[in-house]
């Protein structure tokens, strides 16, 4: 090991970032490619349960611990009616579908979805259509899913034989209305007013629920800042966080750079919450806005085949990413980004789940890993209780995001049990680092494991014939010496988790 490779993490019990809410590990089901259909729902699949629900699937989604679910999108919900997905299936109409240019046979829908998150232990996070719709459809799916009975709405939702109203909490305000490719878009007074008006009579509605406005699609747009400032000062006092999306490419196999890109993400979720900040002094206001980035991953392996795909066909293959090493890597490192802001980014979505960018691949025959798997299911089951405000000590390297550090790193603490998690990659791809972190703090701290996910070719990747082709290994040389201080290696090119035990 170079004697330059090394990074110090300096920690402090009561230098803390913030509590991390667990709704960070959520992700994101839209009906898009086979994400539900072959994806979650595959009636008369061997592995389908008694609802035409995937076991295998659900095995996977509870292994990650999804705490919350997005849906039903995305892009999709801009021209969606929600009303055509309950109700008896055979009555259900076949629509057009112009997001994604297929038709939606609508025989899974809101009362399969709600059942859905039920089976996988997660709270839905559902977003209405504000493209094709107004703020009356807005109340009147709120109404359905809240409201306990006596009225239309509530009374069509025990008709469909749900008699408990499904309390649906957190809601999404529309998606990516500023795009130009979205159904519907908007320039940010337009879409601030009607998402103001839309939160402020769904909350009269149902005054528990809480609502997502939604910031621009990307740092990259050009009306990036102005949408986000404009779009609050309209809507503020009905809403309760601004979302963010943003996804990474290594389109000109640059790895370096493409491990580099969350030094933009650090970037732009610092400028939405000066943002959200600003709008909060001006109004004089004592609200403060979160940020729900609700829409984040790799996306690029697929791009090519989609462009190809022949129109008005049911649940294609569409953006079905084949990930490698890379792209984990890249992944962990976001994951690390988000945990870093946990004061401010209470809610997180890894677009997506199932088949359509996921973590998870279904076949007629299984279910396969996708190498990101591994960081986000190793971040939300070890990634629970208070993110440490940690001094690193790390050589950088130059890239079109500015300097990034050779290694990203968060620790968290979770006293009540007795547990420290140190989440790190090292995206050097030649060299190994030394990790050191004095626990003097952390006295009867012993090391539980280091597991460690790498390679020797970042290119590689998992098939369903070759499911654990990058997976999972232990590193046992981590340990606490004499004097207190955490030691191990961070092999090149990987992604680490080290666990410390009382
Ligand atoms: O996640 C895929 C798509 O990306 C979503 O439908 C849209 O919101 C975003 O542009």
């Amino acid at each position: 090991m170079k004697k330059e490779n090394k990074v110090t993490l300096c920690i402090d019990k009561s230098f803390t970032v913030g509590k991390v809410d667990k709704r960070i590990y959520g992700s994101f089901i839209e009906h898009l490619g086979r994400a539900v259909y072959e994806g979650i729902y595959q009636p008369g699949n061997k592995f389908a349960d008694e609802n035409g629900f995937r076991k295998d699937v659900i095995e996977l989604v509870k292994e990650i611990d999804v705490p919350i679910v997005r849906y039903p999108g995305g892009n999709f919900v801009s021209a969606f009616r929600w009303e055509d997905s309950v109700g008896p299936v055979e009555e259900r109409p076949a629509r057009l579908e112009p997001a994604w240019g297929v038709v939606e046979s609508n025989r899974f829908g809101l009362d399969e979805f709600m059942n859905w998150c039920k089976k996988v232990g997660s709270e839905p996070m559902y977003a209405i259509n504000l493209g094709t719709r107004g703020i009356e459809d807005a109340k009147n799916v709120v109404e359905y899913c809240n409201i306990e009975k006596g009225t239309y709405y509530s009374d069509l939702r025990i008709k469909h034989g749900v008699k408990d109203p499904y309390k649906i909490k957190l809601w999404c305000l529309g998606n990516e209305m500023d795009g130009p490719w979205q159904i519907g878009h908007m320039t940010p007074e337009e879409y601030g007013l009607k998402a103001g008006r839309a939160g402020h009579l769904m909350k009269m509605i149902d005054p528990e629920i809480e609502c997502v406005v939604c910031g621009s699609s990307g740092i990259g747009m050009p009306k990036f800042g102005e949408w986000e400032r404009v779009v609050l000062e309209n809507s503020y006092d009905n809403v309760d966080y601004i979302s963010l999306h943003t996804y990474y490419d290594n389109e000109e196999d640059n790895t370096p750079n493409f491990l580099a890109s969350n030094v933009s993400m650090d970037k732009f979720i610092e400028s939405v919450v000066s943002i959200c900040d600003c709008v909060k002094a001006t109004k004089r206001s004592d609200k403060t806005i979160n940020l729900s980035f609700d829409e984040w991953n790799v996306w690029y392996h697929s791009k090519k085949k989609d462009a190809e795909l022949e129109k008005w066909t049911e649940h294609p293959h569409q953006l079905e990413e084949d990930y490698n090493l890379e792209d984990a890597l890249l992944v962990g490192s976001m994951m690390i980004t988000l945990l870093r802001h946990a004061d401010r980014v209470k809610i997180a979505c890894l677009a997506q789940l199932v088949n359509v960018l996921s973590p998870i691949t279904t076949t007629d025959n299984g279910v396969f890993k996708q190498t990101i798997f591994y960081p986000f299911m190793q971040s939300s089951r070890y990634g629970r209780g208070e993110v440490l405000n940690t001094i690193v000590k790390v050589p950088t390297y130059e890239s079109k995001h500015g300097d990034a550090p050779y290694v990203d790193s968060v620790v968290i603490s979770d006293e009540e049990n007795g547990v420290l998690t140190i989440f790190a990659v090292n995206k050097n791809l030649e060299d190994d680092f030394e990790l050191t972190c004095d626990l003097r703090q952390f006295s009867d701290y012993k090391v539980e494991f280091h597991s460690v996910l790498t390679h020797k070719d970042v290119k590689a990747g998992n098939t369903e014939n070759n499911p654990d082709e990058v997976k999972l290994s232990d590193n046992t040389s981590a340990a606490v010496n004499d004097n207190g201080v955490l030691k191990t290696t961070l092999p090149a090119r990987s992604w680490n988790v080290i666990r410390l035990k009382v």
